[in-house]
Formats: structure tokens, C-alpha cells, sequence
């Protein structure tokens, strides 16, 4: 096998918020040989900074990247059926999406409320993601990945990747050092139809679906998602660019107190606290469908950063200091990144 690198190339196509970046250098991998091949005969190339990037819907370049990146394209997905339970395979470069209509088209149920999500198979464990009620952890069994450090493929169970909302262990101790390959879902026959997700519930009784399958969830879920949120491939984005913050109820108090006439959007978590909705925050100071030059917030979702057309990565990286900035001296909240800034 002849690995292919390509020098000084442009990510411009390898990022949803379609910023200008250059790599110095490039490469597309196939499958795990390939990565094998890469770090075992190609030493010299690997001793570089390396990024890897799947479907480049989570990375905000805001300069080069003076290194190797590492575009995963590896292929497959499969199935083994034992009693209700489904065992889905899938690569890590197959599109998360085309994986969802996969199992939705089959009636394996898990994953529906999870539809249009960008990004491919192999990210989905690094944020654990999540959407509508539902998380990938709540259906995830195993991946296997490449370690870096000893060139070796390894697996790992649910336990291993310390899932927590929009973190894992791929984002924390181990991050940068592990290459995700393959995937392992348990999905089921024997759906649980989860619609307690406001919004699906609405779209449900307004199409006039009393009891809805898996498909009427994934169709719900993905026609609410257009409506939101906008389209990458026309208005360059990366979904949420902020956590929703994890605040105590006691700090809820105390801004219900200073700000009597606002009406918090929260939901509860596990012990005394809530996650606040990171877009109402940004709405309350005024930012939302707001544009510094091409920069901007979506105007459905203010959550969601937007480079309406030739913003660079730095124009995109400035708002969001500026919305922290109001966030924190308002609310006195600081909003993290969920986007990975490079
Ligand atoms: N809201 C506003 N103004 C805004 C945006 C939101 O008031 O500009 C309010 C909404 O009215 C709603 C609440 O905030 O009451 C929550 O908004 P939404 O339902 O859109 O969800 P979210 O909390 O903003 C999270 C995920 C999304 C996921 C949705 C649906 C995070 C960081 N984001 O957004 O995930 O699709 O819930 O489950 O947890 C992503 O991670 O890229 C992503 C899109």
C-alpha cells in the first residue's frame, strides 16, 4: 500500500464552518493497515504535531496547521441480530447521519432522536454526542482505536471512555493520543419511543402522529434541526459552539433575584444542579442573528457561531471572546467551548 500525502493543502472543504487553513501536510487513511503503516514506517512524518479530523464539524482553524492531519475515512457498517438485541458495526469515517437512516431503515431502535447530527462515527465518542433526549452513551458498547504511543490497535469498553455530557476521556487525559477506528452500538428491536424532548412532542402532535416509530422520530428530529439550525453546506458552522453551563441552584436563585423579570430556560441535573441554555443567555445580551462582518449567531439559535461567508477562523474566534465577555459580566457565567479551537 503506498500512503498518498499531500502537501500545503487547503481544509477549506474538511471544515464545516469553511474557513481558509492549510496543512503542511495531509493524509486520507482507509482503514486501520493503513494508520498501522503510517505511524510504523513513516516515522518521520508522525513526529510532527498531528490533528485528526473526521468530518470537521466540531474544529475552528483559526491559522494553519503546521503538522499532519489525518482525515479518518474508514468505511463499513454491519449488524448481528440476537433476540431483540442489534449489534451495529460501523467504521469511523461513515457519516453519523447515513449510520442513523442505517438502523432506522432496518427498525433498530437508539439512535433515531439522534438524526442530522453532522460529523462522522469516529467523533461521536470524543463529545459523547447528544441531542433530543438522547446521548450516544446510552447506547454505545465499545470502539476500537490506534494508540498512538505504542502503535498498537486497542478497544474500549463504555467504562473506559468516562462519558459525561459532551466529554469523554478522548477530549481529557487521553486526548490527542488515540485514533478512533470502528464503533460498536447495542440498539434494540423493541423500540423506547423517547419524545419527552419538547420541541419533538409539538412537531409529533402537529404532523398529527399519535404513536410514533422510529422513523416518525428521526423524520421529526431532522425536519426540526433544518428548521433551527443552518445548513453547513450553505452558511458555514459547527452546530453548538458553547456547553450549555452546569450552574448550582443555589447561583439560579440568585439570579432569578437580581433579574426578577427573566424567565431562565434550565433543566435539572444530577444533584443540587441545573444546565442553564447557553443561547438564552447569549439572546439576553443581545446577540442573537447578530454579525461582526461576516461572523455572526444564528438567528434561530444564538448558540450556534455562524461565518455568514468569507469570515476567517480569528473573526469567528473574536466573537465568541466578545460573547463570553458579556456572557460572564451579566450572568457572571463562563461559557465553555464546545468547538475545538486550532
Ligand atoms: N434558546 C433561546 N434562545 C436561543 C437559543 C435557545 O432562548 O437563541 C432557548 C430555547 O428556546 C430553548 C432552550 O434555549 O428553550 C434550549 O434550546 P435548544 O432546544 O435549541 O437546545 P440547546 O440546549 O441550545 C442542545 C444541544 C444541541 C442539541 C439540542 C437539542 C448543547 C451544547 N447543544 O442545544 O446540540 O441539538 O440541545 O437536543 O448541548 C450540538 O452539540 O452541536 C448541538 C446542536
Amino acid at each position: 500500500m503506498q500512503l498518498l500525502f499531500k502537501k500545503n493543502f487547503s481544509l477549506k472543504n474538511h471544515n464545516t464552518f469553511g474557513v481558509e487553513a492549510f496543512a503542511r501536510q495531509f493524509i486520507e487513511i482507509n482503514n486501520e493497515e493503513e494508520l498501522i503503516q503510517l505511524f510504523t514506517q513513516q516515522r518521520d512524518v508522525v513526529q510532527q504535531p498531528i490533528l485528526v479530523l473526521g468530518g470537521g464539524s466540531n474544529v475552528l482553524f483559526t491559522k494553519d496547521f503546521d503538522g499532519l492531519v489525518i482525515r479518518i475515512n474508514i468505511q463499513g457498517i454491519s449488524h448481528t441480530i440476537s433476540g431483540t438485541d442489534v449489534m451495529v458495526v460501523a467504521g469511523a469515517g461513515v457519516i453519523w447521519n447515513d449510520l442513523v437512516w442505517y438502523c432506522v431503515d432496518r427498525r433498530f431502535a437508539g439512535i433515531e432522536n439522534m438524526a442530522l447530527i453532522p460529523g462522522t462515527v469516529g467523533a461521536a465518542p470524543i463529545q459523547n454526542i447528544g441531542a433530543y433526549g438522547a446521548e450516544l452513551q446510552d447506547v454505545f458498547v465499545r470502539c476500537r482505536a490506534f494508540d498512538t504511543q505504542t502503535g498498537e490497535i486497542c478497544t474500549f469498553d463504555k467504562e473506559d471512555c468516562r462519558f459525561s455530557y459532551r466529554e469523554s476521556i478522548f477530549k481529557s487525559e487521553a486526548k490527542g493520543r488515540y485514533i478512533i477506528t470502528q464503533v460498536t452500538l447495542k440498539l434494540s428491536l423493541n423500540p423506547t419511543i423517547n419524545t419527552s424532548y419538547g420541541a419533538i412532542g409539538v412537531a409529533l402532535s402537529k404532523r398529527n402522529i399519535q404513536e410514533p416509530s422510529i422513523k416518525d422520530i428521526a423524520e421529526t428530529v431532522s425536519s426540526i434541526r433544518t428548521d433551527k439550525l443552518p445548513d453547513p453546506s450553505t452558511i458555514g458552522n459547527s452546530g453548538s459552539f458553547f456547553k450549555n453551563p452546569i450552574i448550582t441552584v443555589q447561583y439560579l436563585r440568585h439570579l432569578q433575584s437580581t433579574f426578577p423579570d427573566m424567565d431562565f430556560v434550565y433543566y435539572p441535573v444530577a444533584g443540587e444542579q441545573v444546565k442553564i441554555a447557553a443561547g438564552w443567555l447569549i439572546e439576553q445580551c443581545g446577540w442573537k442573528g447578530k454579525k461582526v462582518g461576516d461572523a455572526g449567531t444564528w438567528k434561530n439559535q444564538a448558540l450556534v457561531l455562524v461565518n455568514h461567508k468569507n469570515a476567517s477562523g480569528m473573526d469567528i474566534y473574536n466573537l465568541s471572546e466578545q460573547i463570553i465577555h458579556d456572557v460572564e459580566s451579566k450572568f457572571g457565567i463562563t461559557l465553555e467551548r464546545e468547538v475545538n479551537i486550532i
